[in-house]
C-alpha cells in the first residue's frame, strides 16, 4: 500500500498529465457555479469532531479543501462525506502546518538552513510528510522562503534565512522532500511556497505589517526564492497577508497575474493566508468582502482560507458579468488537478496501519542528525570543547533549557509532544552519567524570569564540579507568527546566570536555544564555547550532547548575520558598497573621542559610532573542532565570453586534530553594473569532511547565467565587466581572485 494511490495510472508523465487534463475538463462540465465556487473555499475544520454546519456545507459540495483536523477518523469521515454524500463526489484537500516535522520534530527552519544541507532538509521534509499522511493529511503549508533580513521578525525562525540563494536551493529541497517523486505516492503531501511575497520584509520587523520593496530588488532577492521552488514543482502557493507596495500581496495582480502565471507559467494554485482576502477592507485597500472577492479574484487567488467572501459574492459576481466563467474555471481546473495529481479520487481514505510508525528510529536518528548539523559553534577559546568525559569528575548543568522538552521544540509545532523529546540532561545523562557527575541546576524558571534565587545552589554545582555547561535562549512562544520582540537580548536574568557560573573560574560553555539570532555579545566574555541550537527539535538533546563531548564537530554555519545590537538591523552580507564604505581606519569609535571633538571629515563613512560597521558574526560563519584552512585560490580562466563558464578552485586542509566537516562557500562580486551589485553574493557552496592533516581541492564551476540580475529595465542579464571571487567558511572569507567576462 505504499506505492502509488492510483495503480490503474502508472503511465509516463506527459501521458498521466494528458489524462488528468482531460478527467479536470470532464469534471468540471459536470459542475454547477456553486460547486465550483464551493471548491474555491478552505474551511477551518472541528479539530476532533464535524460540526454539522461542516458536514451540511460538504454535502452540498461547498467545500473545497479543510485544514487543522489532526484526527484521522475525523478525516475519513469528512472524505466519506464529499466522496458519498455530495452530489459530485470530490474529495477534499486535508491541509496542516506541518513546518518542522510532524510527531518527529526537526530543527526550526532556521536551524535547518543553518546545516547549509540540502540532503538534510529534503530528508527533514520527507519524514514530515510520511508521518503526516497518516493522519489524512495531503497538503502542509511549508516552504516558508521569505526572505528576511530582520531577526526581530518573529516569523525569521520558520525561515531559511537572509539569502536568496541559500534559501532556492534549501527550499527547493524542502519541495523534493514533502512531495516525494511524486505526488501520487500515498506518502507524498503537497507543499506550499508561502508567503508570496515579501513579508519578510515587514517595518519594523512587526508581524503582518507593510513591505515596501522597489521591484528590482524584489526581482534579484525577494522573488528568487519563489522562482526556485516554481521551478522545483511545488504544488501550491500561498499569498502573504502584507502590503506590498500600497498593494496587500493578495489583491496584487502584478505579483500575482503578471510575475507568476505570465512570466513563470506558474500552473499550480494559489491559496490566500488565513482571511487575507477579507483583510484587504482592513488594509484599506478594498470597501468590503465583495470587492476584497473581486481583487483577489482577478489577482488570481484560486482558494479562500478561512473567510467566506468566495462563498458569499463569487456568484453574483458572475452572474453580473463582473467576473466571468472562464476564469471561475481556470482557478477552479487547478484546484481539481492537485486533487487528481495527489491520487486524491482513487484512495481519499487513509489507513493509518500502512504507513510506517510515528518516532519510528529512522525518523528520530534523521531528527538528530539535523539537530546536529543544525549547531552553529561560536566561539571555542582555548580549545574549551569538546569536553572530554574521561577529564570530567562532575560537570554543571545549568539553565531554563536545559531540560525542558517543550521549550526545545520551538514555534510551529501543532502535533509534536514534549514527552517525547530529549533533553539536554537526558541525554548527557545517558552518555556519560556513569563516569561523570551531573548537577542539574535550573536556576531561573522560565528564560525571562528575574529572580535569582536559585544562583547560589547554581554557583555551588559548578565549583563542586569540572566545567560548567549552561543552557539558555528564548523560549518556544517568542518567535513565530505574531511573536515578534524589539529587544532581541538574551530574555531575563540569563546573562547574570552566564556571569554566576563565570565568577567560579570554571570553564564555563553556553548553549543558546532560541528562533532568531539573539545580541549576545554581552556574555560573549563570560563565556569560554558558545554553542547556538537555534530550538533543535525532539531529538535536540542528543544532538547537542554529541557535540559537546566530541562524538561529533560541529559543522552548521549562520544562514544569517547576527548583530552586535539590534540597532544595527537591517545588517546582511549583501549589502551595497554604498558611495563611502566604512573600513576600520575610518571608523570613529564613540568611546574615543575627546570631549568637544571638533567635527572634522574624519569618520565621514557609513558606520554606526557605537557599533561600528561589522556583525559580531558574519553570514556563513561557524566553527568546527577541525581547523580549516583555505590556500591558493585559483580560476581556470582569466576571461570567459558570455554562455561560459570557468571553475574557481581552493584547497582547503584540516590543520586541527579532530576530522570535522567544513562547509566552503563561493561568494562573487560584479564590480560594476546598470544597478549597482551587492559587495557579495553566494553563488554556491558544499559541505565536505575532512580529516586532521587532509588536504582537498573543491572546485565550483560558474556559468555566467550565475551572474545574471535584473538591471534597470527589469531584464534578468548578465553584464560583461570584471568580477572578484571567494572561497571560504564565511562570508567573511579573506582568499579571493578576479576574473573577467567579456562580450
Ligand atoms: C497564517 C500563517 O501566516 C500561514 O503561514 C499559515 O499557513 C496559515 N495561518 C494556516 O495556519
Amino acid at each position: 500500500m505504499h506505492g502509488e494511490r492510483t495503480p490503474e495510472l502508472v503511465v509516463d508523465n506527459a501521458q498521466h498529465s494528458d489524462i488528468i487534463q482531460s478527467r479536470v475538463h470532464d469534471l468540471l462540465m459536470s459542475m454547477g457555479l456553486d460547486e465550483k465556487v464551493g471548491q474555491m473555499s478552505q474551511l477551518q475544520a472541528g479539530g476532533g469532531w464535524i460540526p454539522d454546519e461542516l458536514a451540511d456545507s460538504i454535502r452540498r459540495g461547498q467545500v473545497g479543501s479543510v485544514l487543522n483536523e489532526p484526527d484521522v477518523e475525523v478525516v475519513n469521515e469528512l472524505q466519506r462525506i464529499a466522496v458519498e454524500e455530495s452530489r459530485l463526489g470530490i474529495p477534499l484537500l486535508v491541509g496542516r502546518d506541518v513546518i518542522h516535522g510532524y510527531k518527529t520534530i526537526f530543527p526550526i527552519p532556521l536551524g535547518q538552513a543553518a546545516s547549509w544541507n540540502p540532503t538534510v532538509v529534503e530528508a527533514g521534509a520527507r519524514v514530515s510528510a510520511e508521518e503526516a499522511v497518516r493522519s489524512g493529511i495531503n497538503w502542509t503549508f511549508a516552504p516558508m522562503i521569505d526572505i528576511t533580513r530582520d531577526p526581530r521578525w518573529g516569523r525569521i525562525a520558520e525561515s531559511l534565512g537572509e539569502d536568496p540563494y541559500l534559501c532556492s536551493e534549501l527550499g527547493s529541497a524542502m519541495v523534493r522532500g514533502f512531495q516525494g517523486e511524486t505526488l501520487t505516492a500515498s506518502d507524498s503531501i503537497a507543499a506550499c511556497a508561502k508567503h508570496f511575497a515579501g513579508y519578510g520584509a515587514a517595518e519594523g520587523g512587526r508581524d503582518y505589517n507593510t513591505a515596501n520593496i522597489p521591484e528590482n530588488e524584489m526581482r534579484n532577492v525577494y522573488l528568487r526564492p519563489f522562482k526556485a521552488a516554481a521551478d522545483a514543482g511545488v504544488a501550491t502557493f500561498m499569498s502573504a497577508f502584507c502590503d506590498l507596495n500600497g498593494v496587500p500581496a493578495t489583491g496584487n495582480q502584478w505579483l500575482m497575474d503578471q510575475v507568476l502565471r505570465q512570466e513563470w507559467r506558474y500552473q499550480g494554485m494559489v491559496v490566500s493566508d488565513w482571511e487575507s482576502i477579507v483583510e484587504m477592507s482592513v488594509h484599506g485597500f478594498t470597501h468590503d468582502d465583495e470587492q476584497a472577492a473581486y481583487e483577489a479574484a482577478m489577482a488570481g487567488i484560486d482558494m479562500e482560507m478561512a473567510s467566506s467572501s468566495y462563498r458569499d459574492h463569487l456568484e453574483n459576481m458572475v452572474d453580473q458579468g463582473k467576473i466571468s466563467l472562464e476564469q471561475i474555471d481556470r482557478m477552479v481546473e487547478r484546484i481539481l488537478r492537485l486533487k487528481f495529481e495527489l491520487g486524491l479520487f482513487e484512495q481519499p481514505y487513509t489507513d493509518p496501519s500502512q504507513h510506517p510508525e510515528l518516532l519510528n528510529k529512522s525518523n528520530l536518528k534523521a531528527a538528530k542528525q539535523a539537530a546536529m548539523q543544525s549547531c552553529v559553534l561560536l566561539k571555542n577559546e582555548h580549545q574549551t570543547l569538546p569536553l572530554l568525559p574521561a577529564k570530567l569528575d562532575a560537570i554543571a548543568l545549568l539553565g531554563p533549557l536545559a531540560d525542558d522538552g517543550f521549550e526545545q521544540m520551538g514555534t510551529w509545532v501543532f502535533d509534536g509532544e514534549a514527552c517525547h523529546s530529549v533533553t539536554c540532561l537526558q541525554a548527557i545523562t545517558e552518555l556519560i552519567g556513569r563516569t561523570t557527575e551531573i548537577n542539574y541546576v535550573k536556576a531561573l524558571e522560565t528564560t525571562r524570569a528575574a529572580s535569582e534565587d536559585g544562583f547560589s545552589e547554581a554557583i555551588e554545582a559548578v565549583t563542586q564540579s569540572d566545567a560548567a555547561v549552561v543552557v539558555v535562549g528564548e523560549e518556544a512562544f517568542m518567535s513565530g507568527e505574531a511573536h515578534s520582540r524589539a529587544s532581541i537580548d538574551l530574555p531575563g536574568h540569563q546573562k547574570a546566570l552566564i556571569e554566576a557560573a563565570a565568577s567560579t573560574g570554571k570553564p564555563v560553555v553556553v548553549v543558546i536555544m532560541a528562533g532568531r539570532p539573539l545580541t549576545i555579545e554581552p556574555i560573549l566574555e563570560y563565556a569560554d564555547a558558545v554553542l547556538y541550537a537555534w530550538h533543535p527539535g525532539t531529538m535536540g538533546g542528543p544532538a547537542i550532547a554529541d557535540l559537546l563531548f566530541g562524538l561529533e564537530s560541529p559543522s552548521g554555519k549562520l544562514p544569517v548575520t547576527f548583530p552586535k545590537v539590534v540597532g544595527q538591523v537591517p545588517i546582511h552580507y549583501a549589502q551595497k558598497n554604498t558611495g563611502r564604505p566604512a573600513t576600520e581606519e575610518t571608523c570613529i569609535d564613540i568611546n574615543e573621542v575627546p570631549p568637544r571633538a571638533p567635527q572634522t571629515s574624519l569618520g565621514m563613512t557609513s558606520f554606526h559610532l557605537d557599533a561600528g560597521f561589522k556583525p559580531l558574526f558574519p553570514f556563513g560563519f561557524g566553527l568546527s573542532y577541525g581547523r580549516f584552512q583555505y590556500v591558493k585560490i585559483t580560476t581556470s580562466h582569466h576571461s570567459i565570453g558570455l554562455g561560459q563558464s570557468l571553475d574557481v578552485s581552493a584547497d582547503i586542509v584540516n590543520m586541527g586534530s579532530y576530522a570535522g566537516e567544513e562547509v566552503v562557500q563561493l561568494y562573487v562580486r560584479d564590480l560594476v553594473g546598470n544597478v549597482t551589485r551587492p559587495i557579495k553574493e553566494l553563488k554556491g557552496f558544499r559541505r565536505i569532511r575532512l580529516k586532521p592533516g587532509e588536504r582537498q581541492r573543491i572546485s565550483f564551476r560558474l556559468h555566467t547565467d550565475d551572474l545574471a540580475f535584473f538591471n534597470r529595465d527589469m531584464q534578468l542579464v548578465t553584464e560583461p565587466g570584471q568580477f572578484h571571487v571567494w572561497i571560504g567558511g564565511s562570508s567573511d572569507a579573506p582568499l579571493w581572485a578576479e576574473f573577467e567576462v567579456h562580450a
